[in-house]
């Protein structure tokens, strides 16, 4: 297999296990439990069947595949898939990212460095400029970048061939794509949530690769608090591991993961501090709502962004929440779970009608 990881513009390289870093870091864990083959991949059996035939086509007709969009929140697999679609193809990937691509001179060098069938891998894609997104619109369509030299009645347009690569881009924002670009992606795929019995095999997956004793019901239970992210299921493993070698003879059980959860902070949902801390700040100082996410972000002293991508997703997807033109509310599940009298809430929405608050 011919997979590796080139240098990137802007410093984003990833770097291939073995790179240097300590075999027994936190990081070098992280890339061991990264699926490598479909065969390796839990679930998102739609996608992962899509694309099987998507590289077995263009291996036949020795073409590069398609360019694949992949969007959904964070930590679903997006960079994952990537990486597994170059090394099934057998091919290096080149992976940078919308921020990292600041000048139209960059992602030119970057597009006229690859060799045929190569996967150039644009994470946060959605952050490109415009300025920049412009030389990928031919560059996808008709495999050339196009320059204009000299000014005025002067000017001239030169073409550049490239050779035909496969571009993937990953995003968490689809809606900030714009339409031309996301158009000219041959596989759009929408990763979904996963379910506890995929994450369930997420975990005992790697628990093995991490050399974990556990039980099924201990994985089970890191997989149901997992709000359906295998990032967080990979995480809640680890902190799990590290109470039951000190608490539990090394063997993750369910009571050892129930306890290890606990401290850590995720509730039987899921929801860990941040989650709670966003949905009582609605519900209490906001009295449920409507409030604007800028003013929640202010509130909680967050980042907007990681409220938007990280938070909302998952509270919106278990009805915690729900979005109005006026703002975010909390919906009377998310105040049940927060132990806040949901009738409180009623009785604010029924003053603010009669403009008694004045928010
Ligand atoms: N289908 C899967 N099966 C097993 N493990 C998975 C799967 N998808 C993701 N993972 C694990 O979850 C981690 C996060 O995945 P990945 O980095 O691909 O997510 P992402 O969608 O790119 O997230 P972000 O939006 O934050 O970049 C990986 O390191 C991998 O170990
Ligand atoms: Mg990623």
């Amino acid at each position: 297999m011919a997979e590796s990881i080139a240098a990137t513009a802007g410093g984003q390289a990833a770097g291939t296990p073995g790179s240097g870093t300590d075999p027994g870091s936190e990081d070098s864990l992280i890339r061991a439990l990264r699926p490598r083959n479909f065969g390796e991949y839990v679930g998102q059996g739609n996608v992962i069947s899509s694309l099987k035939v998507a590289v077995q086509a263009a291996k036949q007709r020795a073409e590069a595949v398609d360019h694949v969009l992949f969007h959904g929140p964070p930590g679903l697999g997006k960079t994952t898939l990537a990486h597994i679609i170059a090394r099934e193809m057998g091919v290096k990937l080149t992976h940078t990212s919308g921020p990292a691509l600041e000048r139209p001179v960059d992602m030119v060098g970057l597009l006229s460095n690859l060799e045929a069938g190569e996967v150039l891998f644009i994470d946060e894609i959605h952050r490109l400029s415009h300025a920049v997104e412009e030389y990928l619109y031919s560059a996808m369509e008709d495999f050339v970048v196009d320059f204009v030299t000299g000014k005025g009645a002067y000017s001239r347009t030169l073409s550049f061939p490239l050779k035909r690569f496969t571009l993937v881009g990953a995003t968490t924002r689809a809606g900030m794509l714009s339409a031309p670009l996301r158009d000219r992606f041959g596989m759009v795929y929408h990763l979904d949530y996963y379910s506890p019995e995929e994450l369930t095999r997420v975990v005992v997956r790697s628990a093995q690769i991490l050399e974990v004793k556990i039980e099924m019901d201990g994985a089970a239970e890191i997989a149901r608090r997992s709000r359906g992210v295998p990032r967080v299921a990979n995480r809640l493993l680890r902190r799990v591991r590290d109470y039951a070698e000190v608490h539990g003879k090394g063997v993750a059980t369910l009571p050892i993961s129930r306890k290890a959860l606990e401290i850590e902070g995720v509730d039987e949902l899921g929801l860990d501090r941040l989650d709670r801390q966003y949905l009582s700040t609605l519900a209490v100082q906001y009295r449920g709502g409507p409030a604007g996410i800028e003013a929640i972000a202010a509130t909680i002293n967050e980042d907007s962004q990681t409220l938007v991508d990280v938070v909302e997703p998952f509270l919106l997807k278990i009805g915690f929440i729900i979005r109005t033109p006026q703002g975010r509310k909390a919906t009377p599940e998310g105040l049940s779970h927060l132990g806040v009298d949901g009738s409180a809430n009623a009785d604010a929405d029924a003053d603010r009608k009669q403009g008694k608050l004045g928010i």
